[in-house]
């Protein structure tokens, strides 16, 4: 088994991910916690590239790191890579997202999630892109899920991600679609 670091303090992504490289020979840790890596990138990928380097570096392993966030059409991509620092609660970054929105008519959005996977010299072996198309809705609906999640809507399943069943928001959402196209190149990593 390999050794691949994930570097993330939730030890619910730790699971999640365990869910999927069952099987793989791919042996999941948790980053130690000391580690932080800050944001500092401009693009969703561009963070998970610095984490995953700065984690695999720091600890001598394989790491693998995330990226992900809204970016809202009529707000030129906003809030994007400041999508967790964009208030201090859910409650806050929604509202002044739907602040900031108004009335306008065009609620055309779409999560993105980037993932990298790093080499234990810091290089980066493998990256791939989530997304999921979605509008924003005037008023939060449903209590699932997290984040943005209430006033996300997606026309082709006519819920918002926080009405979806956990099943389904892993098959619509921009992480499953990014860790979807994951796992076949981390197969062929393992193979090598
Ligand atoms: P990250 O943990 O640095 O990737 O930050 C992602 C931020 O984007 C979270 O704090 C949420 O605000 C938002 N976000 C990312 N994915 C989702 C999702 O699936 N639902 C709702 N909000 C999300």
């Amino acid at each position: 088994m390999t050794v691949l670091v994930v570097a993330t303090g939730n030890p619910g992504k730790v699971k999640e991910l365990q869910v999927y490289l069952d099987g793989l020979g791919w042996e999941l840790r948790p980053k130690p916690d000391a580690l932080e890596v800050e944001e500092t990138g401009a693009t969703f990928m561009e963070n998970a590239c610095l984490k995953a380097s700065q984690i695999a570096q720091a600890v001598g392993e394989w790491a693998i790191a995330d990226d992900s966030g809204l970016e809202v059409q009529a707000l030129q991509g906003s809030p994007g890579v400041y999508s967790a620092r964009y208030g201090s609660s859910d409650h806050d970054r929604i509202q002044r997202l739907l602040d900031e929105l108004g009335s306008t008519s065009n609620r055309a959005a779409q999560f993105v999630c980037a993932i990298a996977v790093a080499r234990p010299d810091g290089t980066i072996a493998l990256q791939t892109e989530g997304y999921c198309l979605g509008e924003i809705l005037t008023v939060p609906q449903g209590i699932g899920g997290f984040g943005y999640d209430p006033i996300f809507y997606v026309p082709e399943h006519r819920l918002t991600f926080a009405e979806m069943p956990p099943e389904l928001k892993r098959q619509v959402s921009h992480r499953g679609k990014a860790l979807e196209l994951l796992f076949p190149q981390l197969r062929a990593l393992e193979q090598k």
